[in-house]
């Protein structure tokens, strides 16, 4: 889909809920599934990603039942299935994929997993390899991308790993089989990742102890059913409080956005470009997660150095960093994040090509970019913006939009609907 993009707002008001965090929910439905008894989880997000991990675990043999915003899991009680299908279609999910393959480690069947083409080029080895020192075996040996067929081999060995890149899909992947190991096994990070998942098991009754960047789990584990409470996806907050910050005369409210401090260097960068971001910190018995209202107003920016030690924790935010870079003076740099090439598309090629057309100055790193602003964006030329099929990329694009009294195009829009399917009217409602 194409969308013509033709609003130049004098400013942004009011209250968004943003939808459910897209990392939690995956991981509440895949831990609910293997749990015993039920489990039901509040404000799922329901988009085309989450769906992904809902349909694949139906197709294991996982009943679902979904009434208003409520979720029921009936767990099965362990990690062997009775699909119903012998491949899974992952579509664009990358953070089921990787959780997946390691959470059907002991699968009896041979189960084939499939997805996108953007998905189908994102690399695999850096979960297969790890499994494959646990069980021999996941997927032969040449095997790096999708399609994968998983082999049945139940003869499971702990782990003792240290993961080379940060990434916190590769850790839940690792600790999903390692509960199902008997014996102890110790994943130990380059820098600390999103923590959900150590969360999340927790809270199911499973047990994992963190000394510094090591973790030791040890198997085989149980799960029980619990009730989760999904908070706002952080990660769809930064839109608007992007857009809040950029639009002037602007104030905009985000109720019951997921905090945990592990997700939130975005918050940070903001800090140290000069930015206030009010917060009121959620707390309750409820909560395995921390909750805060934000409150975002207009502000002026200055460029920064975004610290190297801040990049896992800031990765999904990146595009908007560069785009808040364009509007803030100075130079706005971003290095060490070699991982953004790897998302559902490069982001670091992505994030320059578009924001070109947009007249920014932006040059191209191997591992980032570096922005100077401020600069007043405008269309540059007839060839349309287009998000690369990249969810992220289209929705900072749209925000970038809102800075031009310009008309533009942006391809590629259905992205969206991977994270957020009701971007679209949300940013409607800010401003009528
Ligand atoms: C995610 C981890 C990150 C992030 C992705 C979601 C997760 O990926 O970019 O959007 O839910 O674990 P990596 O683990 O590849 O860094």
């Amino acid at each position: 889909m194409t969308h013509v993009l033709n609003q130049f707002p004098q400013q942004l008001n009011g209250q968004i809920q943003v939808p459910g965090d897209k990392s939690i929910s995956h991981r509440a439905l895949i831990l609910g599934a293997v749990a015993n008894g039920r489990t039901t989880i509040t404000n799922l997000l329901l988009a085309e990603d989450t769906r992904s991990t809902l349909t694949a675990l139906q197709d294991l043999g996982i009943q679902i039942e979904q009434k208003g915003t409520q979720t029921t899991v009936i767990g099965q009680g362990g990690f062997t299935f009775r699909p119903q299908q012998t491949t899974l279609q992952m579509n664009n999910a990358g953070t089921a994929t990787r959780l997946l393959l390691g959470l059907l480690v002991r699968q009896p069947q041979a189960l084939t997993l499939i997805g996108d083409q953007s998905l189908s080029q994102r690399p695999m080895q850096r979960v297969l390899a790890p499994l494959n020192q646990m069980r021999q075996q996941v997927a032969d040996n040449e095997t790096v991308h999708l399609p994968i067929i998983i082999q049945a081999n139940q003869q499971l060995e702990p782990l003792d790993y240290q993961l080379p890149v940060a990434s916190a899909q590769v850790k839940s992947a690792l600790m999903l089989a390692a509960i199902q190991a008997p014996g102890t096994s110790h994943i130990t990070e380059i820098a600390q990742t999103r923590d959900h998942t150590e969360r999340l098991l927790r809270q199911f009754g499973g047990q994992v102890t963190a000394k510094g960047l090591q973790h030791t789990l040890t198997g085989p584990q149980q799960l029980t059913g619990t009730d989760v409470i999904v908070p706002g996806d952080f990660s769809a907050a930064a839109f608007w409080l992007t857009a809040g910050l950029l639009v002037p005369n602007s104030r905009i409210n985000l109720p019951q956005v997921g905090v945990n401090p592990t997700r939130t260097g975005f918050l940070t960068v903001l800090a140290l470009m000069g930015a206030t971001i009010e917060q009121t910190q959620l707390s309750g018995p409820e909560f395995s997660e921390s909750f805060a209202d934000l409150t975002v107003e207009t502000q002026a920016l200055t460029g920064i150095e975004v610290p190297a030690t801040l990049i896992p924790n800031v990765i999904d935010e990146l595009p908007l960093v560069a785009l808040l870079g364009t509007q803030a003076s100075g130079q706005t740099i971003v290095r060490h994040a070699a991982e953004l090439r790897v998302k559902e598309t490069d982001r670091i090629r992505a994030i320059v090509i578009e924001l070109r057309k947009l007249g920014a100055s932006i040059e191209e790193l191997p591992d980032g970019f570096i922005v100077t602003g401020p600069t007043v964006l405008h269309k540059t030329s007839q060839v349309p913006l287009n998000s690369h099929g990249d969810h992220r990329i289209a929705m900072m694009l749209e925000i970038a939009s809102l800075l031009t009294p310009d008309t533009l195009q942006l391809e590629a829009t259905d992205a969206i609907a991977i994270s957020y399917p009701n971007f679209e009217n949300d940013l409607q409602g800010l401003i009528n």
